[in-house]
């Protein structure tokens, strides 16, 4: 071995270990469907992250952050306002950075004192980059297919089972991201395409399309 090739290997070697462990305490999270993200979390609220969000970025902490909220709306969750809810000290532990004073949407899981825990792998998202549809569905029409499954597709022909609703990612996940999966009064479940509340329980968008 050449003395070029041994001063680049043993560098290359080094940084793909380094690689390997920046890697495996990266925050990983699946992909969800907003809906399925509302129908896992324990609490989906409209707030405004009080105060500085450095506050949310400590990279030394071990400690579960505090982070001030004003809850504005709630769509589901315990009868109570939150005032505050807990983030890992860092992105690469899945802790969240939001931005202050900007209105999100913000799911989050309850802990056995009540307290609410936000992580990167919850939905949250900027209130007003939400499509009509997406606040739609937390008002009214995600609850209507939580029995329902939302499963990925990632080749055609895709086959589902009627309790399901295909997510064809690959075709068009931006626009299926502002569907809601619903339930019919058959009990099957379909895309339901928003903006009016589905009639006889019938969706204006079927799957059997796919
Ligand atoms: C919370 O938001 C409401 C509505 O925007 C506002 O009236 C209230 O002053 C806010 N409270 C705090 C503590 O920022
Ligand atoms: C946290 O968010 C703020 C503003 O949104 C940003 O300025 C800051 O760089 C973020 N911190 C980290 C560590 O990502």
């Amino acid at each position: 071995m050449s003395w070029l090739v041994k001063s680049l290997v043993l560098p290359l070697v080094l940084l793909c270990f380094w690689g390997l462990r920046e890697g495996a305490q990266a925050c990983k999270c699946g992909v969800l469907h907003p809906q399925q993200a509302f129908c896992l979390a324990d609490v989906v609220i409209k707030a405004t992250v009080i105060g500085l969000p450095a506050a949310a970025q400590c990279e030394d902490c071990s400690e579960l952050l505090k982070v001030d909220i004003n809850q504005t709306q709630m769509f589901k969750g315990p009868n109570k306002e939150f005032n505050a809810f807990y983030t890992a000290p860092s992105s690469a532990a899945c802790g969240v950075n939001l931005t202050s004073d900007v209105e999100y949407v913000i799911t989050g899981g309850l802990d056995s004192n009540g307290s609410l825990h936000v992580s990167l792998c919850n939905y949250f998202k900027w209130w007003d980059d939400l499509s009509a549809t997406e606040k739609e569905g937390l008002v009214l029409t995600y609850q209507l297919g939580c029995d329902c499954a939302i499963t990925r597709c990632n080749s055609v022909p895709c086959s589902s089972s009627p309790a399901e609703c295909l997510w064809p990612d690959f075709l068009m996940e931006k626009v299926f991201r502002h569907f809601t999966c619903i339930k019919r009064s058959d009990g099957s479940c379909a895309w339901y395409r928003g903006r009016r509340q589905p009639q006889n329980g019938v969706s204006d968008i079927g799957d059997a399309s796919l």
